[in-house]
């Protein structure tokens, strides 16, 4: 297919309840023979004026509308004011435009446009005098100045019969002004606070992606007070966490235990054992465009744990464990072409030989072997040494340093590497 400034990019198309919405399968369609993926989300209001099933025939996505599906299911407002590139509201009314100018959110698509961190364009359409109420009026210089973007609506013949400003310019007009966005340059991404570093314009690959990052040791249960970990402190995962937030990603911050302070800017879940660990990667990898798979996870778990307190009765006590799911093969044999998956390993023997194995077996796109030969650097300290061992066949050892510059430096490769 012909590339576009819109192929591959995510558009959330929200609809509200003004007639104009008649139009709206047309712009989907067009959206989507540019090359965009449609989200398209609708107020219930919107679904008098126009048909919920020819939305979803034509985006190829089944609409949302609620907080909860018809099965029970929760549409999770968060995960899809992340997901989108670019929201598009229209045609937007006087009622969802006063909304969005106070904040509120009394149905999915009002919380899922306050979830976003993308640019939000809204089109504004309604009859002629709702367009020129000093209310409305007001409320689209408030929604000018909290930074949403304005498409003015046209001037013609309206709904009620009457003439003037306040139609929904036609679909091909919207969808040239959504690819005309994606040709300009990408706005600034929010600056993390703390100790990161300058980011290199080589993390680039990186900048506006959903990154998925595992961090920290997964906890086992034994009983209700006892569990079996390891002693990984999540330094390593939480500085590649800064590192993407600095490069302009969305970082989802799968974590177990850690003995460092959280990032700010990410999105965080916290997990105990390796299964919740796994449960929640599951559920957000499909949205994510590269995963990094920094998680000291436990190999095994305990497979019957007790209900009460062991006591220690006996001289001896025999744990029966179970091998544990590999979380970064699980998502390695997920992945689309689209998504790139990093793991790292540690080995005492054949190094080399073990990373490139994982390399292949995980379907990773680059493993980071942690050099054991340094006491010096590793697990819970502030530096690390490690080799990188790329998916086209490079292998590229970083020399000692603290854990937030070898983040950085891996963001660097792998940017380089996946952008040729
Ligand atoms: N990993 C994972 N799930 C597991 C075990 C490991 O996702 N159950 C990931 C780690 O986050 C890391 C990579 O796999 O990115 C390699 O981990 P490592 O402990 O070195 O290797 P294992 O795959 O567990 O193999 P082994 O212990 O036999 O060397």
């Amino acid at each position: 297919m012909l590339q576009t400034p819109l192929t591959g990019k995510k558009i959330l198309l929200g609809i509200t309840g003004g007639i104009a919405a008649y139009k709206t399968p047309n712009l989907v369609r067009l959206l989507k023979k540019a090359g965009a993926d449609v989200q398209v989300v609708c107020t219930p209001s919107a679904l008098d004026l126009v048909a919920k099933n020819s939305l979803a025939v034509v985006s190829e996505r089944p609409v949302l509308v609620d907080f909860f599906d018809a099965s029970g299911k929760w549409n999770e407002h968060v995960q899809w004011g992340l997901w989108a590139d670019l929201i598009l509201l229209a045609p937007l009314t006087a009622n969802s435009l006063a909304k969005l100018a106070y904040g509120i959110c009394d149905n999915f698509l009002m919380a899922t446009v306050l979830s976003a961190r993308c640019e939000v364009w809204l089109a504004p359409a309604m009859d002629l005098d709702m367009f020129t109420h000093p209310t409305t009026l007001l409320n689209l210089k408030r929604v000018a100045d909290l930074g949403y973007q304005i498409i003015e609506p046209e001037t013609g013949s309206l709904a009620s019969g009457l003439s003037g400003k306040g139609r929904l310019p036609e679909p091909e007009t919207l969808a040239q002004i959504v690819e005309t966005v994606f040709q300009s340059p990408t706005p600034e991404a929010p600056q993390p606070q703390g100790e990161v570093e300058a980011v290199t314009p080589e993390t680039s690959f990186y900048r506006g992606k959903h990154v998925l990052v595992t961090a920290g040791a997964t906890k086992e249960a034994i009983d209700p007070v006892r569990f079996i970990s390891n002693h990984s402190s999540g330094k390593m995962g939480i500085a590649i966490a800064e590192a993407l937030v600095q490069a302009g990603a969305i970082v989802h911050l799968v974590y177990g235990n850690v003995t460092t302070p959280l990032p700010d800017y990410c999105y965080l879940y916290p997990v105990e054992s390796a299964l919740d660990m796994l449960n929640q990667c599951l559920k957000l990898f499909p949205n994510m465009d590269a995963a990094w798979m920094v998680a000291a996870v436990a190999d095994y778990r305990v497979e019957n744990i007790a209900r009460e307190k062991i006591k220690k009765s006996e001289d001896h006590l025999t744990l029966h464990l179970v091998k544990n799911p590999d979380i970064l093969k699980t998502l390695g044999e997920l992945k689309t072409p689209n998504q790139k998956i990093m793991g790292f390993a540690l080995e005492t023997e054949n190094e080399e030989f073990h990373a490139l194995e994982k390399l292949q077996k995980k379907n990773a796109d680059a493993i980071v072997l942690n050099s054991l030969k340094n006491e010096n650097v590793g697990f819970g300290k502030n530096t690390n040494e490690v080799t990188v061992f790329l998916h086209n066949g490079d292998k590229l050892p970083l020399p000692a340093n603290s854990k937030t510059h070898i983040a950085q430096e891996l963001l660097s490769l792998t940017s380089q590497c996946f952008q040729v």
